[in-house]
């Protein structure tokens, strides 16, 4: 008979949260065990950020940049574990970072260093580390949580944490496992769909933005009430870049969303002051003072004006322009989990105390990082969630 370990508490899942919330109670003093069907550690964080992780935001703390169908109840962990807390983690590893813009904070090196920070915050507290093991069975009784284990052994504890995280990139093993124990243990799920995603258009739009694939211009894209200001990047399916992942996950199907290709211009203007200085000049050499060429040209060819700028009056010059600003076209859906940085939705947070992330009709069960409905905008956001309510959870057990 396989003998059964008792620890304190088991953590199913080596990922971001995993293994901050993992360290976290070690180092307390309770005995962790972390299993984890892929044979690394914290594969996301190793090919997040182009491979150079960012792994928090100078504004990580601000609770109104995560997504969530209660949008105080990140405030607690997030209050109680700051990006600071996790720099000075950071700092204690010698893991030298650069802010990129707009407050993302990335490894100068790799982000195989965050990976090996947190296995080495786990050894040092003493944490047992299990990969390439799966969960096959979990039992919930009065004296606590019996996990029957993929190496033939069964684990004991009287908590038990999910740290599985979301459905996004299934191909890196993403499964849909902390979902569907939540809701076998009767926890209420809310729907999940894929967040931070490029758009995908039908054969009309795409007509347009096909041809220019590989374009790459800042703007401000809105969706719903929401309005980022980013670069946004054409595809050969429709439209991807920072922009328009930001939208992607305010972005409902069936809605429309706006596109401004000129956030801080008056495009209209501007084209008219180049007619008076070049009445000679084509409309889409004028625009390229102001857009990429190639979009400049598309632009132009779409806009149905003829001639050169002389032949063009300044009412429609105006007129042109100020559709750069409100570009509105209907995306047909995005391209889904095989690509999408995280999963909107998941556990709902009713279900959950915000301060110790404890299931409250479950005692003994917590759900941590992306599996609970909290998603975060593009730019380290995810992961300081991952590191905040991993924090929480550890800190409560
Ligand atoms: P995470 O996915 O990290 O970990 C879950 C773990 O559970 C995995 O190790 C998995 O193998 C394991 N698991 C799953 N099912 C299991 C099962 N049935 N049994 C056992 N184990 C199981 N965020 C950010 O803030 N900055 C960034 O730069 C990026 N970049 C980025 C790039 C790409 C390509 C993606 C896909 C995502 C990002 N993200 C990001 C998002 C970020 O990676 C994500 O939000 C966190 O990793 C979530 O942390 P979790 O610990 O919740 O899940």
């Amino acid at each position: 008979m396989p003998a059964a370990h008792a620890f304190h508490v088991i953590v199913l899942g080596a990922g971001a949260a995993g293994m901050m919330c993992a360290a976290t109670a070690a180092a307390r003093g309770a005995p962790a065990l972390v299993i984890d069907h892929a044979d690394a550690p914290g594969e996301k964080i190793r090919i997040s950020g182009g491979g150079r992780c960012n792994f928090t935001n100078l504004s990580g703390g601000d609770a109104t940049r995560y997504l969530s169908g209660n949008r105080h109840f990140a405030k607690s962990a997030l209050g109680r574990y700051t990006p600071a807390d996790f720099l000075a983690l950071v700092a204690r590893h010698r893991i030298a970072w650069h802010e990129k813009t707009l407050g993302q904070l990335f490894c100068d090196g790799s982000a195989r260093e965050i990976v090996a920070m947190l296995t080495e915050e786990m050894a040092r507290a003493g944490v047992e580390l299990r990969l390439s093991t799966a969960a096959e069975d979990i039992a919930h009784g009065p004296e606590g949580w019996r996990v029957r284990l993929s190496d033939g052994t069964t684990a004991e504890a009287p908590r038990l944490v999910l740290a599985t995280g979301g459905k996004s990139i299934p191909k890196m093993g993403a499964t849909g496992f902390a979902l569907n124990l939540a809701e076998s243990l009767g926890l209420p799920i809310a729907e999940t769909r894929p967040g931070l995603v490029p758009l995908t258009f039908g054969p009309e739009s795409l007509e347009t933005l096909r041809p220019l694939a590989g374009v790459a211009a800042p703007a401000a894209v809105s969706a719903g009430r929401a309005r980022f200001e980013e670069a946004l990047l054409f595809t050969h399916r429709g439209l991807s870049g920072p922009a328009i992942l930001q939208a992607s996950s305010y972005w409902r199907e069936g809605e429309a969303i706006s596109v401004d290709l000129a956030p801080h211009g008056a495009p209209g203007e501007a084209l008219v002051a180049a007619k008076r200085a070049g009445p000679k000049r084509a409309l889409a050499t004028a625009l390229a003072e102001q857009l990429p060429r190639r979009l400049a040209q598309a632009l132009a060819d779409g806009s149905g004006l003829t001639g050169n700028l002389a032949d063009m009056p300044d009412k429609a010059l105006r007129a042109f322009g100020e559709g750069l600003r409100a570009w509105t076209l209907k995306p047909v859906g995005t391209e889904g989990w095989r690509t999408a940085e995280v999963m909107l939705g998941g556990v709902a947070t009713s279900a959950l105390d915000a301060r110790t992330m404890e299931a409250r009709k479950v005692p003994g069960l917590h759900v941590i990082g992306e599996a609970v409905d909290v998603t975060g905008w593009l730019g380290g956001y995810n992961f300081q969630w991952a590191w905040a309510s991993g924090h929480a959870a550890g800190e409560a057990i």
